[in-house]
């Protein structure tokens, strides 16, 4: 029996840890920290240096109201590409190879210089934005 709940909870373990397990929470003091200098978000949000990231998780990729994106990331939008988890994260770990990949461009640029080297940091971040979506 002992054998038999050890695998039950280990099955229980796997199929709860998705690789975007992320904590909201760290995430939001990550976001204030990290990105809040060029993003805003909430109620009152303006475009700044960045566009505002409410509602972004899922969004089309460059597709935020009256910002003025870069060429690149606007060339990747009206493929009708959309910000998954996935792409997200891709995106926040090194934006303009991300964009040079998705393009398949090797002069792809991006206004977007930060990166966020740790995936853990990336998964917290994007767990945060999850809870700004509607
Ligand atoms: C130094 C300023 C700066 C910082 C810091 C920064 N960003 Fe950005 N971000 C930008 C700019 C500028 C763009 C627009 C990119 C372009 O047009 O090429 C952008 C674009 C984005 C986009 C794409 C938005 C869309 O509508 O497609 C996301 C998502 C994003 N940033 C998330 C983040 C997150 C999360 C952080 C913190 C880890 C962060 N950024 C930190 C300046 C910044």
């Amino acid at each position: 029996m002992k054998h038999l709940s050890f695998v039950t909870s280990l099955v229980i373990a796997l199929s709860t840890s998705s690789s975007f397990a992320g904590d909201a929470e760290v995430g939001e003091s990550l976001f204030k920290k990290k990105c809040s200098t060029c993003h805003q978000v909430g109620a009152d949000a303006k475009n700044t240096v960045g566009p505002v990231l409410n509602n972004i998780v899922g969004n089309k990729i460059a597709g935020i109201e009256d910002y003025k994106y870069g060429a690149s990331i606007v060339a990747l939008g009206e493929t009708g590409a959309v910000w998954s988890e996935e792409e997200l994260s891709n995106w926040l770990a090194n934006p303009k190879k991300y964009l040079r990949a998705a393009l398949d461009d090797k002069k792809a640029k991006t206004k977007m210089s930060f990166k966020v080297k740790k995936e853990d940091e990336r998964d917290n971040l994007i767990a945060y934005l999850s809870t700004l979506s509607e």
